[in-house]
C-alpha cells in the first residue's frame, strides 16, 4: 500500500453538527504513549464536536492475534478508557464501549462472513504483515498465508460488522487499516445488491499524523520499549526524553548536527514556537548549543502539556466505578442502534 493508492481526502461536512456518523475502534494496548496521543486521539476529540461518535474498545480484535489472557484484555480495557477521558473524550459526546458487551459484533461477523470470498482476505496486505511480524508465517507466498488462523484472517470481516452496525460513513484510521476499509465496503456493496440496500460504503478518514519516533528513534510502540506514556510520572517523561536519540552526527558538543536527521527534533516540531525552532535549529547546525540543553526547550511543553491529563488520571485513577458506568451507558447506547441495524438485517436475509 502506497500513499497512491489512498482513496481520495473526504471533505467532511462544514462547521456546526452534522449527523454523519463515524465509528472507530483501538485494540486495548493499556496504557497509551504520545505516538497515540497524536496519531489518534487528539483527532477523536475533534471528531466528537462534529460526529455523531462510537469509539470502542476492539477486546475481542485483541484476541485475534494470540498471545493474551482475558485477564490482561480486561485491565488494559480500564487503563485504555481512563486514558481516553483523561485526554478529553466525552460520553455525553460520544458513545464508548466496549465490543465485546455487544455481541450483535459476532452476530453479524458471522452473517458476512457468509458473503465474504476467502480470496478478499488473502490478498490483505496489513493482515500479512501482521501475521509476518508474529511469526505465524514466513513469507507471503501461497502456502504460507494458508496457514493464517482464521480469527486473524478474518479479523477485517469483524472490523467490517464493528463499522456497519452504525452505519459509519467515516473511519478515522491508520493508512495501515485502509484494505480493512476497503472490504468493508465490498461487504457493504454485495449485502446491498444480494438482499437490501441497508449499509451505507464508509470510507477512511485520514489525518496527516505527525511522526512521533520512539526514544530510540524507531516508531513509537511499547513492544520496543521506546514509549513515553501519557501517565509517566513527569521525571520519567523528562530522564526518557533526555536521552532520547539525537542525531548520530553530533558526537560530542562541538560537532554540529542537522535537525532534519534528529528524532527528538521531530517533538520539537510538535510542541516548539516557530522562535524555539528557528533557535535550536540554528544553535544545532553551528553547534552553539548542546543536546541536551536543546531538548530541555522541548520538554518543557512536553511536560507542560502532560499536566492537565495527569490530573485527569489521577482523578479517574480513583473513581475507577465511574469508568465502568460509563462503559455501562455506552453499552446501552451502541445496543439500541446494535439491535435496530440486526433487526433489519435479519429480514433482508430472511434469517
Ligand atoms: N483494526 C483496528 C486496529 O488494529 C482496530 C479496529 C477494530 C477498528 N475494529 C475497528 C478500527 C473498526 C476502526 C473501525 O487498530
Ligand atoms: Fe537534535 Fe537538538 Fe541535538 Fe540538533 S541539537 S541533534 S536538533 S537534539
Amino acid at each position: 500500500m502506497t500513499a497512491l493508492d489512498l482513496p481520495p481526502q473526504p471533505a467532511p461536512s462544514p462547521s456546526s453538527k452534522t449527523i454523519d456518523i463515524i465509528v472507530s475502534g483501538f485494540r486495548p494496548t493499556g496504557k497509551l504513549h504520545l505516538g497515540h496521543l497524536h496519531g489518534t486521539l487528539t483527532n477523536w476529540v475533534r471528531l466528537q464536536d462534529q460526529y455523531r461518535c462510537f469509539f470502542f474498545v476492539a477486546d475481542w480484535h485483541a484476541l485475534t492475534t494470540g498471545n493474551v489472557t482475558a485477564e490482561t484484555i480486561r485491565e488494559s480495557t480500564e487503563e485504555m478508557v481512563i486514558d481516553w477521558l483523561s485526554i478529553g473524550l466525552d460520553p455525553d459526546k460520544a458513545v464508548i464501549f466496549r465490543q465485546s458487551d455487544i455481541k450483535e459484533h459476532a452476530e453479524l461477523h458471522l452473517l458476512f462472513s457468509m458473503i465474504t470470498p476467502t480470496p478478499w482476505l488473502l490478498r490483505n496486505p496489513t493482515v500479512k504483515e501482521q501475521a509476518r511480524e508474529l511469526g505465524f508465517i514466513q513469507s507471503d507466498d501461497e502456502a504460507e498465508v494458508a496457514k493464517i488462523h482464521y480469527g486473524l484472517l478474518g479479523y477485517p470481516v469483524l472490523q467490517s460488522a464493528d463499522i456497519l452496525m452504525y452505519k459509519a460513513k467515516w473511519v478515522p484510521v491508520g493508512v495501515d487499516q485502509v484494505p480493512h476499509i476497503e472490504l468493508t465496503r465490498e461487504i457493504a456493496r454485495r449485502f446491498n445488491a444480494l438482499y437490501r440496500p441497508i449499509f451505507p460504503e464508509p470510507q477512511a478518514l485520514l489525518t496527516e499524523v505527525p511522526k512521533v519516533p520512539g526514544t530510540d528513534g524507531r516508531k513509537m510502540s511499547k513492544s520496543y520499549g521506546n514509549a513515553v506514556l501519557l501517565s509517566d510520572p513527569p521525571e520519567e517523561v523528562d530522564a526518557k526524553l533526555s536521552r532520547m536519540m539525537t542525531d548520530p552526527r553530533r558526537v560530542r558538543r562541538r560537532d554540529p548536527g542537522e535537525p532534519a536527521d534528529c528524532p527528538a527534533f521531530n517533538l520539537h516540531r510538535l510542541y516548539c514556537t516557530p522562535e524555539e525552532i528557528e533557535y535550536v535549529s540554528h544553535g544545532c547546525r553551528t553547534a552553539g548549543i548542546g543536546c541536551l540543553e536543546c531538548k530541555k526547550v522541548m520538554i518543557r511543553h512536553v511536560l507542560e502539556g502532560l499536566e492537565v491529563f495527569r490530573e485527569k488520571r489521577a482523578y479517574w485513577e480513583t473513581h475507577r466505578g465511574d469508568v465502568h458506568d460509563i462503559l455501562r451507558c455506552g453499552e446501552r447506547q451502541a445496543r439500541e442502534v446494535a439491535r435496530q441495524t440486526m433487526a433489519e438485517v435479519r429480514a433482508a436475509m430472511g434469517v
